[in-house]
């Protein structure tokens, strides 16, 4: 909470809300700022220092709220201005710090500036917001150059001009409904500067920036090879991403966010980039010292359940944030990637893991395998240096929906790929409050946005808040220690001596010393002598060996 010592970004465990899915205080079926106002102290009891929250800004919704119309207001899905100043003060008074959502790479089309452009002509200072090119071909009708979306399809989209014929092409590197900002264009910086004042001014602790890595293209936007593999491959060899133009723009940021920071170290404003950017090293330069405060780690969250891997991502990870002088984060699942309780439930392969939606066709994870690993996966995170997020209903150990049936899919990549992606919905799904109340506590009545599947009923938060051996005992019991242990700001030292499919390391801070043993292989490992265990992923009996698919925490 609040008050955790010096730069509070440095260790802190920061919890996302995606505010359609938490909690709705109207009966509508979609959470709201109400909703989230009312079920904070479940996160002050949870034991996080912040919440971020996904946006909910006046949107159509086409993309669920990263679809921006107006920045500087609530939607009415969502409350009111008002509704968010009461948010903001309630979680300051649980010690919560707020982190908000900010989407700089694109709008909506319904923005008025969007509006304005295509009711203005080619070459137009209206258009010169966002990126409207003519087109190729001898007629124009084919797009400008090869991109294509990151829902599917082509990049751009054809406009008809106000005379009625076919006219140019605008870029919109996500859904036809996000025309992206043009940011050579000195008017787009300045607005976007005046968004994040307006919501400093308003109190909140920080932005998460979506597509940080998007923002500037390459100079004359050449064709892109599309044999690269965004997986393997330097997200800058492509002409949309890390392009290094995006670097000025941050420490611009920067300025902004530390102009905040009247009260000290302790009221920093901090700024974490949503960049997938390889390799490690090109991303460590978003959070130079004079740049942003955090990025997320997805590397990491890709990485498979297994212990050559996770120890060579985790040593890669400390040392290239080490490199820079920035903490280095930890995320396991977000509303963007299948939750890792399902993840994990699958067979564990080298390389990066599968993070795209899963459909009731597809094969189906093994449930109670993935809890198992999910929650051992969960107690390495929480051991290690640095900032970690949470994603809501993780602390449930919720799996992602797998059999949601194809007409109820909201994301716009299910559509844009004709189905062949399933999309992001099955981690969206409303979060259960209370097993047996109507849509288990999401909202007053059995409306939810989503089906909750029945699972969901059992792991609902009344269900575990008493019960010693649950999902949400656990994180709490984790998050407590690694406070009082200050294991956030410790530093890691692997330990030789255990077999090699165990993690096995140390956490030592200014507070005290703890040893984690993650077993990832097939044989029980016996503790070591004298050790407690302080805390452990598994059901166990007292001094029993550490299990497959368990992590303990010990203290000598
Ligand atoms: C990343 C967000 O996390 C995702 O949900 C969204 O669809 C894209 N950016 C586009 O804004």
């Amino acid at each position: 909470m609040a008050g955790t010592g010096k730069q509070w970004w440095r260790d802190a465990v920061i919890y996302q809300v995606y505010p359609r899915s938490w909690a709705d205080s109207d009966g509508d079926g979609i959470g709201d700022l109400p909703g989230i106002t009312a079920r904070l102290p479940h996160l002050a009891e949870l034991g996080v220092d912040a919440v971020w929250l996904s946006p909910f800004y006046t949107s159509p919704q086409h993309d669920a709220g990263y679809d921006v119309a107006d920045y500087r207001d609530v939607d009415p899905l969502f409350g009111h201005l008002d509704a968010f100043d009461a948010l903001t003060a309630r979680a300051h008074e649980l010690g919560l710090r707020v982190v908000v959502d900010v989407v700089p790479n694109h709008s909506s089309d319904e923005h008025v500036w969007f509006r304005a452009a295509l009711a203005s002509a080619p070459g137009s200072l209206e258009r010169a917001r966002y990126v409207f090119r003519d087109g190729s071909g001898p007629d124009g009708d084919e797009p400008p150059n090869n991109w294509t979306s990151m829902f599917g399809g082509p990049a751009w989209t054809r406009v008809t001009e106000a005379d009625g014929t076919p006219g140019q092409w605008f870029l919109h590197l996500f859904d036809s409904t996000q025309p992206d900002f043009d940011w050579t264009n000195p008017e787009v910086r300045d607005e976007l500067e005046g968004v994040l004042r307006f919501w400093l001014d308003r109190g909140v602790d920080g932005f998460r920036i979506d597509v940080a890595h998007g923002l500037v293209k390459a100079e004359g936007l050449p064709d892109t090879d599309l044999s690269l593999d965004p997986n393997v491959d330097a997200t800058s060899l492509s002409p949309m991403w890390d392009q290094p133009g995006v670097h000025e723009i941050y420490r611009s940021w920067r300025l902004l966010a530390d102009s905040y920071a009247v009260e000290g170290d302790d009221a920093d404003r901090i700024l974490c980039a949503e960049a997938w950017v390889l390799p490690g090293e090109s991303l460590a330069k978003y959070v130079r010292p004079d740049e942003l405060h955090q990025s997320f780690n997805f590397e990491y969250l890709m990485t498979p359940w297994r212990a050559d891997d996770q120890r060579s991502t985790i040593t890669r990870s400390l040392a290239q944030a080490e490199a820079v002088g920035a903490p280095q984060t930890w995320v396991l699942s977000n509303h963007d990637v299948v939750r890792h309780a399902t993840r994990l439930g699958y067979p564990q392969h080298a390389g990066l893991q599968r993070i795209e939606g899963i459909g009731a066709d597809d094969p189906q994870p093994d449930a109670a395998l993935g809890l198992r690993r999910a929650r051992a996966a969960t107690a390495v995170m929480l051991a290690l240096p640095g900032s970690a997020y949470l994603f809501q209903g993780e602390e449930l150990g919720l799996p992602e929906a797998t059999r949601l049936p194809d007409e109820v899919r909201q994301d716009p990549t299910f559509a844009r790929t004709g189905g062949s992606s399933k999309g992001r919905d099955g981690c969206r799904v409303p979060v259960p409050w209370e097993a047996a109340a109507p849509s288990f506590g999401f909202g007053p009545g059995e409306a939810s946005w989503l089906p909750q599947p029945a699972e969901y009923g059992a792991l609902a938060v009344d269900c575990q808040r008493d019960d010693p051996t649950s999902t949400l005992t656990l994180y709490r019991d984790l998050l407590r220690l690694r406070r009082e242990l200050r294991l956030g700001r410790g530093r890691l030292t692997w330990l030789d001596g255990h077999p090699a499919d165990v993690l096995a390391f140390t956490i030592s801070s200014d507070e005290a010393a703890v040893t984690v043993l993650a077993n990832l292989g097939v044989e029980p490992l016996p503790l070591p002598d004298g050790a407690t265990v302080v805390a452990a992923s598994g059901e166990r009996e007292h001094g029993a060996p550490v299990d497959t698919d368990e992590t303990v925490w010990l203290r000598a």
